[in-house]
């Protein structure tokens, strides 16, 4: 029962709209992406970047294919404003790339942050001012009009100081953000958008941006598609409008809010990698842009080497992705669940280079982003015999035969389970090796040779049994079968051959063979060994030798 009285909380408000269109649209193409990383990202930081760092994360939004960069709030400190020099002096923007900076409608603001844009090619001017009832009321003290009069004598004042920036060359765009927009009345967002509108006169060659920030998210991702939805389709000029998303993330739906809203007809999306930002950050750009490449539309931006973006991220932030973090985190390829494991390991044989991407609990090839399928199974005491076998397979070239993966699965969850701890490849290779392979008490095979191979075959063995030296032949009809009437001439149980399977381990000159061996002992228990050899024969005669080992300590 919860304590804390819930009716001090209110719904949010629906927005009446009766002909909605996004529920039945589908997404086709990227929107035009803004990483906010340098600005919204670094403002939010305990330690925000320093301009060598800032550097650095610019290179790498460039390199992932980002063309529109906020770079910071040039008029609000120097470092800010030095970095924004930086860029520019030092030539850093590439031609295509468009350098965007916020700043206050306030004159001195405007001014100063134009004297930090000389020489930029491309610029994108983020005017904002809040329109909220509750920022109108209690911090601003203020009304409607007067907040329209900001943003307007903001717009006027960039449209008067900044034309000696253009007239030098820059191309100059407009971006407003009535800021707390999603708690906004719409009809007053829409005013106050067209407001600036008719100031900034945009055409359809150098559009006005509106954007409309989700600043705190207070509804759920369905709202906030209406509410962008209602303003697509009442802007009276929509055809010379970029409409912009800006989504934050505290109610932890940042994602699909921007996700619905751009079926709503949104046409670019702000946002951070990881989703950095204030309070519980930002809209992730990194979960938009792989969710749509999982749809098969082309994101239009390069996360070929997440690990490598990721690193760049976490040592100039400071922040760390959670290892749970859709695509980045370290155990989003990790299945430690029996039946996941199974599954992994049934559906990746169907996985051809010319089919589409369907493998079981795995939504995106990791081999996309950079990941490896090594990483994909790790093994603790609930994991199932399927996610052993694949790690044997995959990172040892051991192809044990399906029966035996029930075994070698319950010997290896019986040692994570007593460690009480996840297994790496290179314990459950070690397990493996020490069970079968290395397996010579109470049975030590000394030597093995055939002395004889007519229509049968004879062998003689030497042997060491529970410490007794011994030398004994054998006749079947086959060198198996012979070492097996060998040992029952030596005392040993009698046991029947079940099964046998060999493949070679390597190539080339280091090929060696390795050979499973299934036999039954005369109670009707079932055990495997496993034997490695250069020689083909050797290898399935240590194999069952292991097999007997294994049999002979559980008796
Ligand atoms: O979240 C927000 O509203 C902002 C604005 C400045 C766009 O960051
Ligand atoms: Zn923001």
């Amino acid at each position: 029962m919860q304590s804390a009285p819930v009716t001090k909380y209110r719904p949010f408000p629906p927005v009446p709209l009766t002909n909605r269109q996004w529920p039945s649209r589908t997404l086709t193409h990227a929107p035009i992406w803004c990483s906010v990383d340098l600005r919204d990202g670094n403002q939010a930081l305990a330690q925000p970047m320093s301009v060598e760092e800032k550097l650095e994360f610019f290179a790498l939004l460039v390199k992932i294919g980002f063309k529109e960069i906020e770079v910071g709030f040039p008029s609000a400190s120097q470092i800010e404003f030095d970095f924004c020099r930086r860029l520019i002096e030092e030539n850093r923007i590439p031609s295509d790339v468009s350098i965007q900076i916020l700043c206050q409608c306030r004159e001195e603001l405007i001014t100063r942050s134009l004297e930090a844009l000389k020489g930029a090619k491309n610029v994108i001017f983020h005017l904002y001012n809040s329109t909220s009832p509750k920022q109108r009321e209690y911090v601003f003290g203020a009304s409607k009009a007067d907040i329209v009069g900001i943003a307007v004598k903001g717009v006027s004042l960039l449209k008067k100081h900044g034309q000696a920036l253009i007239d030098a060359g820059t191309r100059l765009r407009l971006e407003y953000s009535p800021e707390s927009f999603t708690s906004t009345e719409l009809e007053f967002a829409l005013e106050i958008c067209e407001a600036v509108t008719d100031v900034w006169q945009p055409t359809a060659d150098n559009k006005i941006i509106l954007n409309l920030p989700a600043t705190v998210e207070y509804a759920t991702p369905n709202v906030h598609a209406d509410q962008i939805e209602w303003m697509c389709t009442h802007l009276t000029r929509r055809d010379k409008t970029i409409v912009s998303l800006h989504t934050h993330n505290d109610r932890g739906t940042g994602v699909a809010a921007t996700e619905l809203a751009m079926l709503a007809g949104a046409d670019r999306v702000e946002g951070t990698l990881f989703g950095n930002g204030e309070r519980t950050g930002n809209l992730d750009l990194v979960v938009v842009a792989l969710n749509l490449y999982t749809h098969g539309i082309d994101p239009k931006l390069d996360f070929g080497d997440i690990n490598a973006i990721r690193e760049v991220y976490e040592r100039c932030t400071r922040m760390e992705i959670h290892p749970r973090h859709p695509y980045a985190g370290e155990l989003v390829f990790t299945a430690f669940s029996g039946s996941h494991q199974d599954a992994i390991k049934k559906s990746m044989p169907h996985q051809k280079p010319d089919r589409p991407w369907d493998v079981i609990y795995i939504p995106i090839d990791p081999a996309d982003i950079g990941r490896s399928y090594k990483a994909i199974i790790r093994i603790n005491s609930q994991s199932g015999k399927g996610g052993v076998a694949y790690v044997l397979e995959n990172d040892f070239g051991y192809q044990l035969p399906k029966l035996m993966h029930k075994e070698i699965g319950k010997v290896v969850n019986d040692l994570a389970d007593s460690k009480g701890a996840e297994l790496s490849p290179q314990d459950i290779h070690d397990v493996f090796v020490r069970e079968y392979i290395d397996r010579a008490t109470p049975v030590t095979l000394k030597e093995f040779r055939t002395i004889e191979r007519s229509s049968t075959v004879t062998c003689q063995a030497d042997l060491l049994a529970y410490g007794q030296e011994k030398i004994v032949t054998g006749t079947g009809n086959g060198p198996i079968d012979a070492f097996v009437q060998a040992l029952r001439a030596a005392g040993l149980p009698a046991f029947e051959l079940v099964s046998y399977s060999e493949h070679s381990l390597g190539s080339g000159a280091e090929a060696r063979a390795v050979s499973y061996i299934q036999i039954k002992t005369e109670r009707g228990a079932s055990f495997f060994g496993a034997g490695i050899d250069t020689n083909i024969e050797l290898a399935s005669i240590k194999a069952v030798v292991s097999a007997l080992n294994r049999a002979l300590s559980k008796a």
